[in-house]
């Protein structure tokens, strides 16, 4: 079990919170902060992210955050000639594009306009344009800076943080990737507020994951501020960002390439991956496939008698509290099933799947039964 910090006063916000992920001799720091990417191009500078810097987003989020961002981003720390602006390298939106093809038109932005090793990306989206920019940027010329200026809720406590990068596969999600710690993130509460609804909900179940496998008292916070969650109220969503990125950060400082800790991010995502994998990718946001993913891990760990029947039912409350999930019931038992026998997580044809133990504490286990998962699945409402 992880213990951490109480959640902070608002107080001690008027300056960005910094967070570390360590992984060796390498920190990669995260600024969290309402405002803080207005002042990108100052913490780029203090942290030396790359002579020239190259956007990397698309054309939604770039109509309603660009002249800010190209403008933060073209102010030098110290006084001084601003840095010539480029015009941003856009790909178009949606899970769709997250593929090699757009990788491939990143690095001919790059080749046109010569950019060279000392060159950096800066990733400015959600997590398709984090995942698939921080792919370019790990391979492009062998890696070049990275920096994510993530702009969904999803994104900044989770997809942004980490060093995951990577793109689909015709045949997969997520088939193609490398860990590339970013050298900077730069978290904006403020952004989020142009977000659509569900979109936000979305982020919101990876906020409810983290409550799950590391914090109660993150748990019970969403329960109880929902509605001042969705106004986007500073005093309250900032202090929940905060905590969940130390929960990832702390995992992933740990155990970088998911050999044994970082596993517990993976909880919902088993029966998660499964059900978008089942529909397509076009059914659910990402988040709402883990959302089902938690119920069902929940569910499996109560009829193990690890979790307490109490502790399913205020996981199952809160999701429902959240708002209405896509429906599962016309999806067949068999054709998750199969999705899941070709999970990532299989290894060495153990399926390693995380349970809940209580609210705050996982474990996983590698001795998870077809029987088990289509008596969950059943339940769930699936049909046989
Ligand atoms: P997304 O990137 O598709 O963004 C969701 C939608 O919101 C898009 O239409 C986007 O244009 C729009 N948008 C983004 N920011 C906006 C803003 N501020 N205002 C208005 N609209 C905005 O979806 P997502 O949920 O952020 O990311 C999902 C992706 O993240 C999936 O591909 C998933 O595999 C990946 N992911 C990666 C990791 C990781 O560790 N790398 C973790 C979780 C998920
Ligand atoms: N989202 C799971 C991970 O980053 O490991």
């Amino acid at each position: 079990m992880l213990s951490y910090q109480p959640a902070l006063s608002v107080a001690v916000l008027k300056e960005p919170v910094r967070i570390d992920v360590k992984v060796g001799s390498r920190v990669s720091p995260i600024w969290i902060g309402d405002g803080v990417s207005e002042r990108a191009g100052a913490l780029l500078d203090a942290q030396r992210v790359g002579r020239r810097r190259f956007v990397v987003s698309n054309p939604v989020i770039w109509r309603f955050h660009g002249e800010a961002i190209a403008r933060a981003l073209g102010e030098a720390a110290t006084p001084g000639p601003a840095r010539r602006r480029t015009d941003p390298i856009l790909i178009p939106d949606g899970e769709r594009y997250k593929t090699l093809l757009s990788v491939s038109r990143i690095y001919e932005a790059l080749i046109r306009v010569g950019a060279d090793r000392g060159s950096a990306i800066v990733a400015v989206g959600g997590g398709v344009i984090g995942d698939t920019a921080g792919f370019a940027a790990a391979t492009f010329l062998r890696g070049i800076a990275l920096a994510h200026i993530p702009t969904t809720l999803l994104a900044q406590v989770d997809s942004a943080i980490g060093g995951k990068v990577g793109v689909n596969h015709p045949l997969g999600k997520n088939l193609i990737g490398a860990f590339y710690q970013p050298v900077a993130v730069l978290i904006d509460p403020i952004l989020l507020r142009t977000l659509p609804r569900r979109e936000f909900r979305s982020g919101l179940y990876e906020m409810v994951k983290y409550g799950m496998i590391a914090s109660r008292d993150l748990f019970d916070r969403v329960a109880r501020d929902t509605k001042a969650i969705f106004d986007r109220d500073p005093a309250v969503l900032l202090p929940a960002i905060i905590e969940s990125c130390r929960i990832k950060a702390d995992v992933v400082s740990a155990d970088e390439r998911e050999s044994g800790l970082r596993r517990i991010l993976n909880f919902g995502h088993t029966v998660g991956h499964a059900l978008e994998a089942a529909t397509k990718y076009r059914r659910f946001r990402h988040g709402e496939a883990i959302a089902y993913g938690m119920l069902a891990a929940a569910d499996l760990a109560v009829a193990r008698g690890a979790l307490a029947d109490r502790e399913r039912q205020a996981l199952a409350r809160l999701i429902t509290q959240l708002g209405p999930l896509p429906p599962v019931v016309d999806l067949t038992i068999g054709e998750v099933l199969e999705v899941i026998r070709r999970d990532k997580k299989v290894i060495d044809g153990k399926l390693h799947f995380v349970i809940a133990i209580q609210i705050g504490a996982t474990m996983t286990i590698d001795d998870v039964t077809e029987e088990e998962l289509t008596a969950v699945l059943e339940r769930l409402g699936l049909k046989r």
